[in-house]
């Protein structure tokens, strides 16, 4: 009975909890074409106005299904590329160019699903409700990304592994001497600790409790109208101090995650302009080896089925309640 009922959350959650706004793709990745994504297992379609506002809505066109990522930009509209119809910012569908009657007629009642997007912080981020009626809540990400003592950079890749194993690895500061015990930054610290969480009206935070400043020590999630990871990295040199990382996980599908690591630091000065020569050169390498260790980790824990065979120990309490808060919020949409 026990297991129905987890097995009954667990695809609740397998692609993604709705309204939530995620990060889709970096703003970088949209310019004069429209920029076809599928995220939550839903084809987008991302474009810009001649203004640079973004707009984003559902990548099928209404009159045979194309996808309106193949189309271009017109005159502030996205057309087609099959038949020419084409939608205003708006979603309205405002021409069809080989008739005029359905033009007139047709057009008015047709309206592409448009999502709430914006643009911070480098990156796009879009709302998907669970019901579209319902309003759109204000999206809050992470002060240190819209703090000028703060300068950082965007690291993108795609796993392929459920997103829920991406936060989980997040809640786990335990791996961080064992799987990156090599690197520069993590190899520090004991082997062994006792965890402690503790919830906030946020979500919750997730701590060694024998060791701090030393490795990967603890861990933020802001899981409220978006999602997010807070954690620290102590740097050896280059120079010495914080590394202040900000995670996100959007699914891509229930087998491929889109994740951001978000590096900032709080620096002025001289120390700013080393530590950002630094990161091209020097830096940036030592991060992807060290998510590359992640990626191969988590793709290889067969998705959510893993947990049917799993046994967790005191070390694993920031996983537990990461869970256990996913399972809050997904019960709180599902129907009565
Ligand atoms: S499918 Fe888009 S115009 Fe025909
Ligand atoms: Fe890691």
């Amino acid at each position: 009975m026990r297991a129905e009922k987890q097995i009954g959350f667990e695809s609740e959650l397998q692609l993604g909890l709705r309204n939530i706004w995620y990060p889709v793709c970096q703003s970088a990745g949209v310019n004069e074409r429209p920029a076809g994504l599928n995220r939550l297992g839903l084809d987008i379609v991302v474009w810009r106005d001649s203004n640079g506002r973004i707009h984003a809505h559902e990548d099928r066109c209404l009159h045979r299904g194309a996808k309106l990522s193949l189309g271009q930009v017109v005159n502030d509209t996205l057309r087609c590329a099959y038949h020419g119809w084409c939608y205003d910012t708006s979603g309205q569908c405002v021409t069809i160019p080989t008739s005029k009657t359905a033009e007139a007629k047709l057009a008015p009642r047709l309206r592409l699903y448009p999502f709430e997007a914006q643009e911070r912080a480098g990156l796009i981020w879009l709302y998907f409700p669970e019901h579209t009626d319902r309003p759109v809540p204000p999206l809050v990400i992470p002060e240190e990304l819209e703090d000028g003592t703060y300068s950082g950079f965007i690291c993108e890749a795609e796993w392929q592994a459920n997103w829920i194993l991406i936060l989980e690895n997040l809640a786990d500061p335990m791996h961080g001497p064992f799987l990156h015990g090599h690197s520069l930054t993590l190899s520090r610290g004991s082997l062994e600790d006792d965890m402690r969480t503790t919830r906030n009206e946020n979500g919750f935070v997730v701590e060694r409790e024998g060791q701090r400043g030393v490795n990967f020590d603890w861990s933020e999630f802001y899981c409220r109208d978006s999602i997010w990871v807070r954690l620290d990295i102590p740097l050896p040199f280059g120079p010495k101090g914080i590394l202040r990382i900000l995670c996100f996980a959007t699914p891509i599908d229930e087998n491929r995650t889109l994740v951001y690591f978000l590096r900032y630091r709080n620096l002025s000065g001289w120390k700013r302009a080393y530590w950002r020569f630094l990161y091209g050169v020097f830096w940036e390498k030592q991060h992807l080896r060290v998510i590359e260790q992640d990626r191969v980790i988590l793709e290889s824990q067969r998705g959510a089925e893993s947990r049917r065979a799993e046994h967790l120990s005191n070390s694993d309490r920031g996983v537990t309640e990461l869970r256990k808060l996913l399972r809050e919020k997904a019960a709180c949409r599902m129907p009565q």
